[in-house]
């Protein structure tokens, strides 16, 4: 019976237009009681697969069937899929379908680089392009929503996660933030290949103290303003149709129940309509935070700050509707929440049709479909930064011998990275596959482990141990370098070294691999490290001593084809930096955007200055650091003003024998203002092709809202005076003008 009235509800909803969609969240909202409304906010993780600690035991079948849910994350397949789906449709009393969630992050089955490495191309269509095919092939799946963008701004390469997001800049971050929501949801929500982002983790979690996840974040409400906030903007812009709560407390109050960042700067200023997601537990753990007593105030206040739905936690499906029964919460709060999740319902097509996105034959013909392998491919090459390349060992030429020496050489795991969705394990192109592939039998390999890099298991939910005692494997290594021309050394993090709960303290090269890699510099110096890893590293010695070296990070399905196509020079990279690399862990946080303050940091020797008495003031590699095969001579800055806007151009001469593209930088300086302003802001980016010989002029425009900035007041303001126009190749190497702008 039951099974009937809740398809006849939803027979009757499918008949109103489009245009009624309010309406018919409208006279479904009358139907629901009480508890159904607060099944709409609840979410469970379902299935093997989890990605936090073990939530509630309550007994979820039966939940789920008396519309007690509203949506499912970590649950993998179409088939299981409709199978809950059906449950729920059929059982519950109104039939309301569940929506699917699941962290489609940089990819589905096919596995693109990792967000910190593909923001490191500096090509926003490639961006676009690369989470369009990861909604594709998830939608296909059975998903409709994905947690990603992380948009999270951070200067700590101690924390894991920075994999997840854009790096250290709110201008770049914006920008990358909004072609993310563009390439998961598409045009139309409802087409059954895209995906509902999410905007996350709403907000300053990039800013955990130390680096450590979780941690407490101190924000002034300036940097918040200004560097925190802008990516979050740029996606609800795009109009991401969700955000989540961060895990953080920022300055003593936990962002799950922070009214002023959600409800006034999210929901009133920004006018953001969306659903806003928990974290997971993250409403629970409102308790640990000591902010309230237990889950039923945890769960009060999380709801009137303005979060919809309770990921994992439990916390409002057992306690919300105690509090508004008892007159402590209003139940037009609860409306509020069930209309955002019914319309994000609603858009996605679920409301019409259940089984919109489960369709076996779609699954199969396009999820790992060999385009999207190719645009990984594609992808990757774009993402891969040359560190250094000293005497032009790169590409490889005139070589009749390679060694190709290090854990990571064979190693088809660590490209996959964390946050994997729905990639297999194992499943990359290895450094080793790819470079047999592409030299075929013209070149003599020769390979050899020379380390374990980790022990025991390696996966999401367990800590990665490291070795630190085994070196039988050296004599080996030694052995192969010492008969090569050049030597490989494959060397980084495995993949889940970084991501969630991955912090680090030391961010060196892990286990015996620097050591490693001394032993085989005494018997062959001729090396190209190569970087496998998630985070910007600190490799002073290598830095030093190393002729080559070559940020490959976690690159994906293709990432040996990709890194090969490097080697050989079929591909000239183009990637630059999105992250500083610290000379020392002492230095973090460093970032290029930072304040000039009282005592500058300069070159002289005296000591009353702002510095470190033992390192180098500046980073081991600056933020927008990348080197080509070719090289590029920037040169006749102008910057002219007029009415309304600062022209800028430059010209850009490819002064080396091929062609290569070039990431061309804008930064400014506001000189004088009534905060102080960082001593450089990336302002503009422009990638462009130039032959060898061959010159481009590249123009800019800078207009007074580019040049405004939060001020105390936290009013978005322009205030007119003297602006550093800088244009150049990275934020270290730069031509400067300075005008005057009213
Ligand atoms: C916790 C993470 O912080 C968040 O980013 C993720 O989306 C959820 N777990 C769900 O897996």
């Amino acid at each position: 019976m039951k099974a009937v009235f809740g398809f006849s509800i939803l027979l009757a909803l499918t008949g109103c237009t489009t245009s009624n969609t309010s309406n018919r969240v409208e006279s479904l909202l009358n139907q629901m009681t009480l508890r159904e409304k607060i099944g709409q906010m609840n979410q469970y993780s379902v299935g093997p697969e989890l990605t936090g600690p073990e939530g509630a035991q309550n007994d979820r079948y039966s939940q789920f069937e008396n519309g007690e849910v509203g949506s499912a994350i970590n649950l993998i397949g179409h088939k299981d899929i409709r199978k809950l789906q059906e449950l729920v449709v059929e059982k519950s009393r109104l039939g309301i379908p569940l929506v699917f969630a699941h962290d489609v992050i940089h990819g589905y089955k096919t596995i693109f680089p990792i967000p910190l490495a593909e923001s490191c191309s500096w090509d926003l269509q490639a961006i676009e392009k690369s989470a369009r095919i990861a909604a594709k092939e998830a939608a296909a799946d059975g998903q409709n929503w994905t947690f990603a963008p992380m948009v999270d701004i951070s200067r700590d390469p101690r924390w894991g996660r920075v994999m997840e997001g854009a790096g250290e800049d709110p201008y770049w971050g914006s920008l990358v933030a909004a072609a993310r929501v563009r390439g998961f949801q598409g045009e139309d929500l409802s087409d059954p290949l895209t995906l509902a982002s999410c905007a996350k983790h709403f907000a300053g979690y990039g800013f955990a103290e130390s680096g450590k996840d979780y941690n407490s974040a101190l924000i002034g409400r300036n940097d918040l303003r200004n560097f925190v906030l802008p990516p979050f903007k740029s996606a609800n812009n795009a109009n991401t149709a969700t955000f989540m709560n961060s895990f953080n407390d920022i300055d003593g109050v936990p962002a799950t129940g922070n009214k002023w960042l959600v409800n006034d700067v999210l929901r009133k200023e920004w006018m953001f309509d969306g659903v806003l997601v928990s974290d997971w537990n993250s409403v629970g753990e409102l308790v640990n935070h000591g902010v309230v007593k237990d889950r039923a105030e945890a769960s009060a206040l999380a709801l009137k700050a303005g979060t919809d739905m309770d990921m994992e936690g439990a916390n409002f499906i057992d306690n919300l509707e105690g509090l508004v029964l008892n007159g402590s919460l209003p139940e037009s709060l609860i409306d509020d929440a069930v209309r955002r999740i019914l319309h994000l319902k609603q858009n996605l097509g679920l409301l019409d049709d259940p089984y919109r996105y489960l369709d076996s034959k779609r699954e199969q013909e396009i999820v790992m479909h060999s385009q999207h392998l190719e645009a990984s491919l594609d992808m990757a090459r774009k993402s891969i930064v040359l560190l250094k390349n000293e005497n032009a060992l790169l590409p490889l030429k005139d070589v009749s011998s390679v060694a190709v020496i290090g854990p990571l050489a064979k190693d088809k795991d660590a490209p996959i990275g964390s946050w994997r969705a729905q990639g297999k394990s194992n499943s990359a192109v290895s450094f080793h596959e790819g470079l047999v592939n592409k030299l075929g039998n013209k070149v003599q390999i020769a390979y050899a482990e020379g380390c374990k890099l980790s022990i025991g298991p390696n996966n999401f939910l367990n800590k990665l141990k490291i070795e630190q005692e085994d070196r039988s494997g050296f004599p080996g290594a030694l052995a192969v370098a010492k008969k090569s021309d050049v030597v490989f050394m494959v060397l980084g993090e495995p993949a889940f070294m970084s991501g969630e709960a991955r912090s680090r303290s030391d961010i060196g090269l892990p286990g015996l691999q620097l050591e490693l890699l001394q032993e085989v510099y005494k018997v062959n110096e001729n090396i190209v490290l190569v970087l496998m890893n998630g985070r910007p590293l600190c490799i002073p010695w290598e830095e030093g001593n190393i002729p080559a070296i070559l940020e490959t990070w976690h690159l994906g399905s293709r990432a040996g084809d990709a890194i090969a196509d490097v080697i050989v020079g079929d591909y000239n990279p183009s990637g630059k930096l999105t992250m500083s690399f610290p000379r020392s862990e002492g230095q973090i946080p460093i970032y290029y955007n930072y304040r000039n303050t009282g005592r500058p940091e300069n070159d002289n020797d005296l000591v009353f200055y702002q510095h470190h008495m033992d390192v180098d003031r500046t980073p081991l590699f600056p933020f927008g650091h990348g080197l080509s095969y070719t090289t590029f001579d920037y040169s006749n800055l102008a910057v002219r003003t007029m009415d309304n806007e600062l022209e800028i151009t430059v010209d850009v001469a490819n002064t080396g024998e091929r062609q290569g593209e070039e990431v061309v930088m804008l930064y400014v300086r506001d000189k004088v203002a009534s905060v102080s302003r960082p001593v450089l802001e990336l302002k503009g980016v422009r990638k462009i092709l130039v032959d060898p010989g061959g010159q481009k002029t590249v123009k800019f425009a800078l207009t007074k809202e580019d040049l405004s900035f939060y001020n105390v007041l936290e009013e978005f303001v322009f205030e007119p005076g003297a602006f550093e126009i800088s244009v150049g190749t990275s934020s270290t190497d730069l031509l400067t003008e300075t005008v005057q702008f009213n």
